[in-house]
């Protein structure tokens, strides 16, 4: 395949970014479009070039620190993760527009990389869950029911990626609170600090810069792990009770 790449290039926080336009050929579509980048960053280098700075570790869908906006969508055009998208997606002779997550809260790091240390400090405000320490607890000392057990694995899935707060125009992260929330809340162990953990995590995510819910799921659609919309609901359904209780 053969690719032109419009890539968004800052020097680090505080200088002016521009779009920068790459030719790259010889892309293999079964390559991964991080591995695209690699290939580009090879002749980059080559050519005594500044490489384009981008953020990975796992590169198996499951750290969340790859994502990137992708002709505008976050982790592009499939229900994945960066790492995990393949350039199979793309068509020989395509433009790719590159840019990093867009969010007041994610402050330019340099280039494609954004500081989500923010989304960090909302789980540290989340607080302590209560398990007793020392040997493993009897199987099944703790009764959960099966579906508790299910929703809570299945919101547990969040990467804290970022898709959903440079997807949503408000610029929230309501999906990403809602599935940590919805996640602790749905166990036993989560009950007792309850109140205290929507309390402190929505104020240090207002405190962040986070733009407000209205509903409109952009978030959900970028999700790489399927969040659903209604982790919101419950977030708020926690919020209302824990104020209720005099939080
Ligand atoms: S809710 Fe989805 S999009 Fe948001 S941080 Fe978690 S995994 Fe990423
Ligand atoms: S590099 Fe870990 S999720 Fe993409």
């Amino acid at each position: 395949m053969n690719l032109t790449l419009k890539i968004w290039r800052q020097a680090d926080a505080a200088a002016a970014g521009a779009m920068h336009s790459y030719e790259l050929s010889d892309v293999s579509p079964d390559m991964s479009f991080l591995e695209m980048l690699d290939v580009l960053n090879e002749q980059l280098n080559a050519k005594g070039e500044d490489p384009v700075a981008f953020d990975s570790d796992c590169r198996e869908g499951i750290c969340g620190a790859c994502g990137l906006m992708i002709n505008g969508d976050a982790h592009g055009p499939e229900v994945t993760t960066t790492c995990q998208l393949h350039m199979r997606s793309f068509s020989d002779g395509e433009t790719i527009t590159i840019e990093p997550w867009r969010a007041d809260a994610f402050p330019v790091i340099k280039d494609l990389i954004v500081d989500r240390g923010a989304l960090d400090r909302i789980i540290q405000q989340g607080g302590f869950i209560s398990v007793n320490t020392g040997s493993a607890p009897e199987a099944h000392s703790v009764p959960v029911p099966r579906d508790d057990a299910l929703r809570a694995f299945n919101v547990a899935t969040c990467i804290g990626c970022g898709a959903c707060v440079a997807a949503c125009p408000n610029g929230s992260a309501s999906l990403f609170m809602g599935a940590k929330i919805t996640h602790l809340g749905e166990l036993p162990q989560g009950q007792p600090e309850r109140d205290t953990r929507v309390v402190n995590m929505v104020a240090q995510h207002d405190h962040e810069g986070f733009g407000g819910c209205t509903n409109i799921g952009e978030c959900t659609a970028a999700c790489p792990k399927e969040i659903p919309l209604d982790v919101i609901s419950q977030l708020n359904k926690d919020l209302r009770t824990a104020l209720k209780h005099g939080h």
